[in-house]
């Protein structure tokens, strides 16, 4: 367990209070370490994440991750060194993003209920810009030149839009893949894109499936959220997209998301190589709110309901996800039409706690 920084060590310990109270309906004990890795440690230290508690990492079942991010530490320090460090050395590809609007959970969007929003993204977490790639030249200069380079490989791609059609399959919702992408313009990278989902859709014969340019499903989450069941994209797409998801399906502090290896063990790239999972709210550290008890805790509660499930846990995964379900409908922990907590960060986690 990584606690991280702003809220999160605020929104984690409500989700560890889940935890322990749902424990009695678990197949084994819940054994958990909290690793010290984050701003505190790198301002002390310049410490981000050592090899060592990199092999615990890859030695344990599951990752449980609040948020890492602070104003005084350089962006992407934490970010970089921490996070996508977890993601790529255990080459966790797949990060998954539901955008569910629970019953009772504000939307802004006119009109629509839980019924229209409804879908999941698969995001692609291993490549696109986020590989780090490029370089600055002649920095500070004013000939400086920066390049960022944007990695599309074809067992990358096949990789994802296989699980991604696989799980459109199991979903059993709407049978319909879309895959997001801007193929008129990144014409090499998203191409590949295109031929790889057309050569992967004969596959699934089960499975309706359509692509679109990232700009207008930027407009149809918000015009027609209804017509998504998986979405499927790159790594970078997937980010923004999901905040966005996240808005028109109660909030950043309703959003979780698990970030997943599912090939067989000999594939894993970690020597000793055991965890398969990260699970996290998708929001940062919100340094703007943290230490006042305003942060939403029940995304980083959902993200330990997914872990749970990930762990073979299904009945306390359900349990879970009732008992979150019953506090949004209780109806008082939300402000009235707005996704802002009315009680404090520990109250919200004490009301999913009283329904376990
Ligand atoms: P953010 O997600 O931390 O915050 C965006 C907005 O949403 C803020 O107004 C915040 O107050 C609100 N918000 C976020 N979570 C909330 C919650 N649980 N309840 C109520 N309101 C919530 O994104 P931002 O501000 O862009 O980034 C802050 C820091 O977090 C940066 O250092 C960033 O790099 C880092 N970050 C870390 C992530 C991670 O650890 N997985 C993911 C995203 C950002
Ligand atoms: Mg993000």
């Amino acid at each position: 367990m990584i606690e991280g920084d702003g809220i999160g060590p605020e929104v984690t310990r409500e989700a560890l209070k889940v935890l322990t109270k749902v424990s009695k309906k678990l197949s084994a004990p819940l054994e958990y370490n909290k690793l010290d890795v984050g701003a505190k440690r790198w301002l002390r230290t310049k410490e981000t994440l050592t090899d060592k508690e990199m092999d615990a990492i890859a030695a344990s079942d599951a990752v449980y991750l609040g948020a890492v991010g602070d104003p005084k530490v350089p962006p992407g320090v934490l970010e970089r060194d921490i996070l996508l460090k977890i993601r790529f050395e255990l080459d966790l590809y797949i990060n998954l993003r539901p955008c569910l609007l629970l019953p009772g959970a504000f939307t802004p969007l006119k009109g629509k209920t839980s019924s229209d929003i409804n879908f999941i993204v698969v995001r692609e977490n291993s490549e696109s810009v986020y590989a780090g790639m490029g370089g600055v030249f002649k920095r500070g200069t004013p000939d400086e030149v920066a390049i960022q380079e944007d990695i599309n490989t074809r067992k990358g791609v096949d990789r994802i839009l296989q699980y991604a059609f696989e799980y459109c399959e199991k979903r059993k919702h709407k049978k319909k893949l879309t895959m997001v992408d801007k193929a008129n313009v990144l014409t090499h990278a998203h191409g590949l894109w295109r031929r790889a989902f057309e050569d992967m859709g004969k596959n699934f014969p089960g499975v309706a499936r359509n692509a679109i340019y990232v700009d207008a499903a930027a407009m149809d989450f918000v015009r027609r959220p209804e017509a998504f069941d998986i979405v499927v994209t790159n790594n970078i797409f997937g980010d923004i997209l999901t905040d966005l998801g996240a808005i028109i399906s109660g909030g950043l502090g309703l959003a979780a998301s698990a970030n997943l290896n599912n090939l067989p063990s000999p594939d894993l790239p970690r020597k000793g190589q055991v965890c398969r999972g990260l699970f996290e709210p998708i929001h940062g550290s919100a340094p703007d709110i943290a230490g006042r008890g305003l942060a939403n805790p029940l995304a980083a509660i959902l993200a330990a309901k997914m872990m749970l499930e990930h762990l073979g846990e299904a009945t306390a995964a359900d349990a879970v996800e009732k008992a979150v379900k019953k506090t949004i409908l209780e109806g008082k922990i939300f402000k009235k039409d707005s996704p802002d907590l009315a009680v404090p960060t520990s109250e919200a986690g004490d009301r999913v706690c009283s329904y376990l």
